[in-house]
């Protein structure tokens, strides 16, 4: 089975999950391997260490689509090229910065999970740990779930709790919970994997 990592930026999360599957025995007892990485920018930080890491790399500019329809049409026959009706590509938002429409999430539903940075459904939406800061919350944390129209909805699959500390700034608290990600995004795809 393939996986389809899609990013925008650093690609943390991509490099973790990346990471775990080149663990010695992680391809032969889940099936897979990171087949290819997207991004909807051409400057995003972790095409460099796909590349470096041998993954078919693609990047597709949103803004050289008339519309969201286009461009999602444009992703969906990437995706597709690392797709089979016997084996579903798994398709693993990380850090992707663009909303996709209810059309494409139908095509993919169910093979298409997203992680957010906070303890959903608390925060949905953009600038979460800064949010988390002013409403004095005394806990933030990131949360892994399938993808559904609804942006940052959809079923849980996994969830990480972090403390908020004394003096924490917005960086300060998205460090904590970056880590996290990278701890529960892995197990949680493996997890998808395991599910017949
Ligand atoms: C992370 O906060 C992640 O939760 C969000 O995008 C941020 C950057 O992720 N989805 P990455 O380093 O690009 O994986």
């Amino acid at each position: 089975k393939n996986i389809v990592i899609l990013i925008s930026g650093g690609g943390s999360n991509m490099a973790a999950i990346v990471r775990a599957s080149q663990k010695e025995d992680w391809a032969g007892r889940y099936g897979a391997r990171v087949a290819a990485v997207v991004s909807n920018k051409g400057t995003a930080g972790g095409l460099v260490f796909a590349k470096e890491q041998g993954l078919n790399i693609h990047v597709l500019d949103h803004k050289t689509y008339a519309d969201r329809e286009a461009f999602d049409a444009a992703l969906a026959e990437v995706i597709n090229l690392y797709d089979t009706p016997q084996e579903p590509v798994l398709v693993v938002l990380a850090g992707f910065m663009r909303i996709l429409t209810a059309g494409f999430v139908g095509r993919y539903a169910g093979r298409l999970v997203n992680i957010h940075p906070s303890l959903l459904p608390a925060f949905g939406g953009l600038n979460t740990h800064q949010r988390a800061l002013d409403a004095g919350c005394k806990f933030a944390g990131a949360t892994v779930h399938l993808v559904t129209p609804e942006l940052d909805h959809g079923p849980i699959l996994e969830q990480a709790v972090v403390p908020v500390l004394p003096g924490d700034t917005a960086d300060t608290l998205a460090a904590r919970v970056l880590t996290q990600e990278h701890r529960i995004y892995p197990r949680a795809v493996a997890e998808l994997l395991s599910k017949k």
